[in-house]
């Protein structure tokens, strides 16, 4: 097996939660397996993941919801991946995913992401797989928001240093969110078994990553102009995000987070398992696509 960071590294992605924001939406479905324009929610986050070059990802949601999950995706296999699934029994905060994927992440590099990111840009998988690749860092991100008090921030130096961290700040000095995508080596497991329930009674993925701000090896990637990073986890950014995956394939043709594309495109999987993956999907224009990826080799 090959020992470099890209190859051995892991994949959480974390879809537990209430989904209070989104009630009634979410009283009898998980809030990752909600539509987001013609796909699953949970699609974008996967996808993000494997533009990474990550095979092998756990998913973590409550006991109720996993059956679906797997009746969903399966155990990866149809699209060149292993997925395996953990129950979190109670929501206590995004660093509990390190320890209920302890196991899972035995001594490999991980990267975690919030099952309600979504990630969209030009040169995302370079940038992904050069971050996946590295070792002895730990990558976070910032993104300029209009509403930064919603989130994590991340104030930068003008040298491109990490100044300060906070997790939804009364009163945000940076402009910066952090995004729900971390890459992590795996003694984070342990960083977050240090961690003590934050006022709100969470382990604050800030708090992580504070730690290892602390310790010098913290790194950010700026995602400037040019990208879309959003967060569907509202009614209103659930149908933003809809509109925005809706105008984008429309006007290109082609699809954002289309797991059966990703797995081709990256080589997971090979013609002969898309034309069957596309066959079964065949009633519907996503099926078509599929197909037309088969007769083009765009
Ligand atoms: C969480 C994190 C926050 C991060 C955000 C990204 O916020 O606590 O640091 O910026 O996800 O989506 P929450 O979803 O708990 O409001």
């Amino acid at each position: 097996m090959n020992t470099n960071g890209k190859d051995r590294r892991k994949g959480i992605i974390l879809a537990g939660g209430l989904g209070t924001r989104l009630f009634p939406l979410t009283i009898s479905v998980s809030k990752q397996l909600l539509p987001v324009y013609d796909k699953p929610m949970i699609y974008y986050p996967l996808t993000t993941l494997m533009l990474a070059g990550i095979h092998n990802i756990l998913i973590i949601s409550t006991p109720e919801s996993l059956p679906l999950f797997e009746r969903l995706l399966g155990d990866g296999g149809k699209w060149g991946l292993a997925i395996s699934y953990a129950p979190q029994q109670r929501p206590e905060g995004i660093a509990q995913a390190f320890l209920l994927g302890a196991d899972f992440i035995g001594d490999d590099p991980i990267a975690l992401i919030l099952g309600d990111n979504i990630f969209y840009g030009d040169n995302l998988p370079e940038l992904l797989r050069d971050i996946s690749e590295r070792t002895g860092v730990q990558t976070i991100f910032g993104y300029p928001v209009a509403n930064p008090e919603a989130f994590g921030t991340v104030t930068v130096g003008d040298n491109g240093q990490i100044v300060d961290l906070l997790e939804k700040p009364g009163n945000p000095l940076s402009n910066l969110a952090v995004p729900g995508l971390y890459f992590y080596e795996s003694d984070v497991v342990e960083v977050a078994a240090a961690l003590k329930p934050s006022a709100r009674g969470e382990l604050e993925i800030t708090s992580v990553n504070r730690t290892y701000f602390e310790r010098g090896t913290l790194r950010v990637e700026i995602l400037g102009r040019g990208w879309a990073w959003l967060d569907s986890g509202t009614h209103d950014t659930l149908l933003e995000a809809s509109q925005f995956a809706k105008v984008m394939e429309s006007r290109t043709g082609l699809k954002i987070a289309c797991p059966e594309e990703v797995a081709y495109r990256m080589g997971f999987i090979d013609d002969g398992q898309l034309r069957k993956l596309a066959n079964s999907l065949s009633h519907n224009e996503y099926g078509h696509y599929l197909l037309g990826l088969l007769d083009s080799k765009r």
